[in-house]
C-alpha cells in the first residue's frame, strides 16, 4: 500500500472549466502555495464519456502527467457522482424519485437512486475505464470514489427500491412473521402475509411504523455502501496498493459510518463549520467521530477557504479562522486539510463558494496569502503524520441511535447533535480529549465511558456496560437512553430498562418541559439551570447528586451515583446547561482521581485547547487559542515549538493562535 509521508495539503481541483494556460498558471500557483496534493475528476463523467460509445481520455492523461511532473500527488475520482445527459435521456428510469412521487431530473448533480441497476451498470463500467487506464500511473496516491454518497439523495421511493426494500427484508427476517413481530404490526393491524405487501415508508395518514422507517435508513445507507463497494470492486480489477477511500460528511444522519469505514484504506470528511460561530462544536466533534471509525488518522477533504455558497447568509472567515480551525483538525488527528476548491469558478453553481485562489489577483488576496502561509507551515510537519491521537474518555455514538431518537411520537422533541453538542462542550472546557465508539466495540482501556441520549441499543450493550462497571469502569448517561431495543421496542419494567440495574435507579414517569423554559436543580448546594427534560427517578440502590427544585419534582433525584466497591455509575436526569454539566463531569474526574493526558504536561489548567498526539519515541501536545484573550500556558518541561523552531516552557498565544510542542521520550 502506497504509505503517506508528508501531510496532505490541497483542494478539489475541477480544471475542465479553464484553458491550458490557466492550467499551467495553477500549477505555478499550488507550488506557491506549498500544494502537494489535490482531487480530480469528482465530476468528470461526460468529459470522459461524452456519449455512450466514447471514452476520451486526452485531457485526463495530460492532467495526470503535468500534476506528477509538479509533483502534485493525485486522488483520483473514479468520476460517477454525476451521470451525463446521455444517459438520463436513455434511461430516466435511473433517476430518483421524491417521496411525493416526483422524478428528479438531469441540470444539478448526483441525481441517480443508488438501488438503479442501469446506474449502477454504467458506473462500474466507467470505473474499470478509469482504472484501467491509470492504475500504474506513478503521481496517483488514492481513489476517491464517487462523491458525499447521500449528501443530496438520502432517501429514493422509486419502484426499484420498493422491490430492492423487500429482498432486503427478506433478508433480514428470513420471514415474514419474523418481521411481523420486529415491527409490531398487531398494533393498528398493519400485519403483513407477504413480503411485497409492505411499501417503503412514503407518504402515509399519519405516524408511520417506527421499525419500518428504521429499517428504511438501515437500508439505504446499506445500499449505498454496496454501490460503493461495487464501485470499488470495479477499481480494484485493476488497481493494487492504492488506498481507497470516499469522502464522508462527518455528522451526517444518512451513512453509518461505524458500518462503512471498515471498507475504506482512509477515512476522511468534508467539513464545513459556520464562520459566524466562536467554537463550532459540531465540526469539531465530527474529526474526533471520524478518527474514531478506523481509530487511525483521517483528512479533511474539503473545507472552504473562507465562505460557502449555500446558507442563507454566508459568513467569510476571519483572519486567521482558517488557520485555527485547520490546526485544530490536525490536533485531533487529520493528516491532511484539502480544500473545496482550487480556483474559485467563473460560471456554474459554485461561484460564490470560496476557494484557494479567488476571482481576484491571488497575489493581492488575504486567502491566499493564509492559504499559502498554511500550506509552507505544513510542509515543516511531517512529523504530525501517522500518530496517534490520545483519548482520555470514551462516547458512544451511533448512528441508527440518531435515527431513532429522533422519530416522531415520543415525550418530547430531542435532537442528538444538540445533546451531543453540549457534552462535548463540557468535555472540551475541561481538556478532556475524546474517542468514540461504537456499541458493538471493545471498551478496553478506557477509565470513563459515556453513553449520551442512547434511547435505543440492543441488549448486549447492557450486558456488555454491566460488565465494565464491574470491571471496575465508570459510566454516565443520561435522560431517555436504554429505552428500547434495536426494533424500538420498549425494555418493560421500569426506565431506563437496558441500565435500570447498573444504575441503580427507575425512573417511573417522563416530565418534559416547556419549550424555552428553565427550571434549577440544586448541585453540591449550588443552583444551575437545567431545561428540556425532567423526570420521575426512584433511587434503588444509587444515590441523589444533584435534586430538581421546581413543582413536583422538587427535591427529588435530578442526577444520581452508584457506588458499590468499585462499581461506579452515574445518571443525569435532565439537559444541564454548560456551567452545570461541566460542574458535574469535574466531580466525576474529581471522585475517581482521573488524570488526562494533557496533564501530564501542563503545569496549570488552562481555557487553551489542548490535545496530545503519540509518535514513535515523541509526543505531540497541541495549544490552540480559541479564546478572545492573549493566554499563557505553562508546562511542566520545555518543549521543542515545531512551528516557531524555538524551546518553550512558557507558551503565550495570542487570540486563534497556535502552537505544536514536540516532547521526546
Ligand atoms: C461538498 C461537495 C463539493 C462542493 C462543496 C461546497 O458537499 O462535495 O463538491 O459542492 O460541498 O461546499
Amino acid at each position: 500500500m502506497k504509505t503517506q509521508r508528508q501531510l496532505y495539503y490541497g483542494a478539489d481541483y475541477n480544471p475542465e472549466q479553464w484553458s491550458k494556460e490557466v492550467i499551467l498558471e495553477d500549477m505555478r500557483l499550488m507550488k506557491e502555495a506549498g500544494v502537494n496534493y489535490v482531487s480530480i475528476n469528482i465530476f468528470g463523467w461526460v468529459n470522459l464519456q461524452p456519449d455512450e460509445s466514447t471514452y476520451d481520455f486526452d485531457f485526463l492523461d495530460w492532467l495526470m502527467d503535468l500534476l506528477y511532473e509538479n509533483n502534485i500527488m493525485i486522488d483520483l475520482a473514479n468520476g460517477t457522482a454525476s451521470p451525463p445527459a446521455w444517459l438520463v435521456q436513455k434511461h430516466p428510469e435511473m433517476l430518483p424519485v421524491t417521496i411525493h412521487g416526483n422524478r428528479l431530473v438531469h441540470g444539478s448533480r448526483q441525481h441517480y437512486c443508488p438501488t438503479s441497476p442501469i446506474y449502477r451498470q454504467y458506473a462500474t463500467d466507467l470505473s474499470e475505464a478509469v482504472a484501467n487506464r491509470y492504475a500504474n500511473h506513478p503521481g496517483l496516491v488514492m481513489w476517491h470514489i464517487n462523491n458525499e454518497y447521500t449528501c443530496h439523495i438520502h432517501e429514493c421511493y422509486c419502484d426499484h427500491c420498493r422491490k430492492r426494500f423487500q429482498t432486503w427484508l427478506a433478508e433480514k427476517y428470513q420471514t415474514i412473521a419474523g418481521l411481523n413481530d420486529a415491527w409490531s404490526t398487531k398494533f393498528w393491524s398493519q400485519s403483513y402475509g407477504s413480503w411485497d405487501e409492505i411499501f417503503l415508508p412514503e407518504a402515509m395518514p399519519t405516524f408511520k411504523n417506527p421499525a419500518q422507517q428504521l429499517d428504511y435508513r438501515r437500508f439505504l445507507s446499506d445500499m449505498n455502501l454496496e454501490l460503493y463497494q461495487l464501485e470499488k470492486a470495479a477499481i480494484a480489477k485493476y488497481s493494487q496498493g492504492i488506498p481507497y477511500m470516499t469522502n464522508l460528511m462527518g455528522l451526517h444522519k444518512y451513512v453509518d459510518g461505524f458500518k462503512w469505514a471498515p471498507e475504506m484504506d482512509v477515512v476522511s470528511w468534508n467539513s464545513y463549520p459556520n464562520p459566524f460561530e466562536k467554537i463550532p462544536y459540531p465540526q469539531f466533534l465530527a474529526n474526533d467521530l471520524t478518527r474514531s471509525l478506523k481509530k487511525k488518522p483521517f483528512l479533511i477533504m474539503e473545507q472552504a477557504t473562507s465562505a460557502v455558497n449555500w446558507r442563507q447568509i454566508n459568513g467569510a472567515k476571519t483572519p486567521n479562522q482558517l488557520r485555527l480551525w485547520s490546526y485544530e483538525a490536525l490536533a485531533h488527528g487529520a493528516d491532511g486539510i484539502m480544500f473545496f476548491q482550487w480556483r474559485q469558478s467563473r460560471g456554474g453553481a459554485e461561484k460564490f463558494h470560496s476557494a484557494m485562489v479567488p476571482h481576484g489577483d491571488p497575489h493581492s488576496s488575504r486567502i491566499f496569502r493564509e492559504c499559502a502561509q498554511l500550506g509552507n507551515e505544513f510542509s515543516q510537519l511531517s512529523d504530525i503524520v501517522g500518530t496517534r491521537f490520545l483519548a482520555d474518555v470514551v462516547v458512544v455514538f451511533d448512528w441508527e441511535n440518531w435515527w431513532a431518537l429522533e422519530l416522531d411520537a415520543k415525550p418530547s422533541t430531542l435532537k442528538y447533535i444538540h445533546q451531543l453538542r453540549s457534552l462535548y462542550a463540557a468535555l472540551r472546557a475541561l481538556n478532556l480529549s475524546v474517542d468514540f465508539v461504537h456499541p458493538s466495540e471493545s471498551l478496553d482501556g478506557y477509565p470513563l465511558v459515556i453513553a449520551p441520549n442512547l434511547y435505543s441499543a440492543p441488549e448486549a450493550f447492557g450486558k456488555k456496560i454491566n460488565d465494565y462497571v464491574r470491571q471496575g469502569g465508570i459510566f454516565l448517561t443520561n435522560f431517555f437512553s436504554g429505552i428500547v431495543n434495536e426494533y424500538d421496542q420498549v425494555y418493560l419494567g421500569g426506565y431506563p430498562g437496558l441500565f435500570r440495574d447498573t444504575l441503580g435507579i427507575i425512573v417511573e414517569e417522563f416530565y418534559p418541559m416547556k419549550a424555552a423554559t428553565h427550571h434549577q436543580i440544586d448541585f453540591q448546594g449550588r443552583r444551575y439551570d437545567n431545561s428540556l427534560w425532567e423526570e420521575v427517578i426512584h433511587l434503588n440502590g444509587a444515590k441523589a447528586l444533584a435534586t430538581f427544585q421546581s413543582g413536583y419534582l422538587s427535591d427529588k433525584p435530578a442526577t444520581t451515583m452508584i457506588k458499590i466497591d468499585d462499581w461506579n455509575a452515574y445518571y443525569v436526569g435532565t439537559e444541564l446547561s454548560l456551567e452545570g454539566l461541566t460542574t458535574f463531569l469535574a466531580t466525576i474526574l474529581e471522585n475517581h482521581k482521573l488524570a488526562t493526558h494533557a496533564q501530564h504536561f501542563l503545569a496549570a489548567p488552562t481555557e487553551v485547547s489542548v490535545t496530545c498526539r503519540k509518535g514513535a519515541g515523541y509526543t505531540l501536545v497541541f495549544l490552540l487559542n480559541h479564546t478572545e484573550q492573549t493566554t499563557k500556558v505553562k508546562l511542566k518541561a520545555p518543549g521543542a515549538d515545531l512551528l516557531t523552531k524555538e524551546t518553550r516552557q512558557l507558551v503565550v498565544l495570542k487570540p486563534k493562535e497556535v502552537a505544536v510542542l514536540k516532547y521526546v521520550d
